[in-house]
């Protein structure tokens, strides 16, 4: 650990640590450790950090590499491989040492758990297909992930086990497929929804130019690629890919660290600074302007809301006359929330209007955001100001998203006859711009 990180985390950190507690309460971690990085001697360490992030109750899932394993093997044995990593050709005598390999490896993991209080299962939970041919190259015994028993990993996260993938999975048929770990850990993040995909690897973070990047928006990262192209390690090359494929999925973050520090994986997540690279998804970027296509569903999850009185009804005609004053969270394509920014007068007073979460997706920020959102494109319109109208929801307005208790008196002319005739009775919430 270098010094200035060890005068970092001191134990009174433990304070600004409390901060993060709800914050990561529930949240999925996929952490993937390469090869070299099991079998340094700091791995004790991260395994006794995953101990302090589990007992703050975040989920971890761990992947393991074995691409150091299996050089070692192979030279000791002088046997020729194919690939070291799962990402080209894996033949039938890497395939061998592979199975060796994540054998051992993935023993000593669930072993150096077991002895920090850690319960975790290895094997069985994810099933591979075949690369098949790849740019005319026939990759073999390599594979990618296929299915994975979410729910399954559900119940043991859970039950406060973690979940270890090595990377040699099943085929449909009970074969054995080498699969790249990097690639395995996005997948699964992917998935699993996770709120972060660590790298745990033999290099301080994402360098390019002599450079190390401490804090990379994805938007940033493809052309920061490019232009760095030759000159970053292919490794970390591979994992930056990889990490962007995650956050594409919806993974907020991505971390790529250097596993042989002691405390890497505290003080990254922990510490403002960090100590590797994090490459962040734009925050908004499942919210976009609603379009007719959506209005189907728009329809539905308004009228499911509307039932418990959350939330006025809008018949179909209404939303496909103001279609454009919505805007939608999307996940997987399918429609999760919504909300809407309506002009209430002369360009002055905008009403935000019909914010609604699906209860699954609940109390995750995803109402928040779009809140946050409304109020961006609101200010942007140029409104001074933006009502909301509750019957039920009043605090999450004044304690979450900062508006303050107003009274009719606030309301313009029109929406005041409104207010008084409808007979919901809303509480009216108001947010200076
Ligand atoms: C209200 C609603 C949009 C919030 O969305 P969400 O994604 O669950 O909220 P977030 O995860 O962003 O915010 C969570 C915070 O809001 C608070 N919150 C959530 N629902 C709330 C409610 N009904 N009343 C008061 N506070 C609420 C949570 O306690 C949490 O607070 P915390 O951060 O201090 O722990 C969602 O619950 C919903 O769709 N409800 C039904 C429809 C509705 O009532 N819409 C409002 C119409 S005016």
């Amino acid at each position: 650990m270098s010094n200035e990180h060890a005068e970092r985390l001191h134990p009174v950190d433990l304070r600004g640590i409390l901060h993060y507690v709800p914050q990561f309460r529930d949240q999925t971690f996929v952490i993937a450790v390469d090869g070299s990085v099991a079998a340094h001697e700091n791995f004790q360490n991260i395994i006794t950090d995953i101990a302090v992030l589990k007992s703050l109750a975040v989920r971890v899932v761990l992947v393991h590499g074995i691409g150091k394993q299996i050089k070692m093997i192979a030279e000791e044995t002088t046997t020729p491989i194919s690939d070291a990593y799962g990402s080209g050709p894996t033949d039938e005598t890497t395939l061998k040492l592979a199975l060796r390999a994540a054998g051992e490896v993935g023993h000593r993991i669930v072993g150096e758990l077991q002895q920090n209080g850690l319960t975790s299962v290895e094997a069985g939970l994810a099933r591979a297909v075949p690369m098949g041919i790849v740019d005319g190259v026939d990759h073999q015994h390599t594979g990618k992930l296929d299915k994975v028993d979410l729910a399954l990993l559900e119940r043991l996260m859970e039950r406060d086990t973690i979940p270890v993938f090595g990377p040699v999975l099943f085929g449909r048929d009970g074969e054995s497929l080498r699969v790249n770990s990097d690639l395995l850990a996005a997948d699964l993040a992917a998935r699993l929804d996770a709120s972060k995909l660590i790298f745990l690897t033999p290099h301080p973070g994402l360098m390019a130019g002599g450079e190390t990047y401490r804090n990379i928006p994805m938007e940033d990262l493809g052309a920061l690629l490019k232009r760095h192209e030759n000159g970053i390690d292919e490794r970390v090359l591979s994992k930056a890919r990889y990490a962007y494929n995650a956050l594409e999925k919806g993974v907020t973050r991505a971390h790529i660290l250097d596993g042989r520090v002691d405390g890497c994986l505290l003080i990254e997540v922990f510490d403002k600074v960090g100590l590797g690279t994090m490459i962040h998804a734009n925050e908004y970027q499942q919210i976009r302007a609603a379009k007719k296509r959506d209005i189907e569903a728009l329809h539905g999850i308004i009228r499911n809301a509307a039932r418990s009185d959350a939330l006025r009804y809008r018949t179909r005609e209404a939303l496909e006359h103001h279609i454009e004053n919505f805007f939608v969270y999307e996940v997987d394509e399918s429609l999760i929330g919504c909300t809407s920014i309506s002009d209430l007068d002369d360009g002055s007073t905008a009403e935000l209007g019909a914010v609604l979460v699906q209860p699954f997706y609940q109390g995750k920020g995803v109402g928040k955001k779009l809140v946050e959102y409304a109020l961006k494109t609101a200010a942007k319109k140029d409104f001074k100001r933006v009502i909301a109208l509750s019957t039920q929801t009043a605090t999450f307005f004044t304690d979450v998203c900062g508006f303050k208790i107003g009274t009719t008196d606030d309301l313009p002319e029109a929406k005041k006859a409104d207010h008084a005739s409808n007979g919901r009775q809303s509480k009216v919430l108001i947010k200076e711009l």
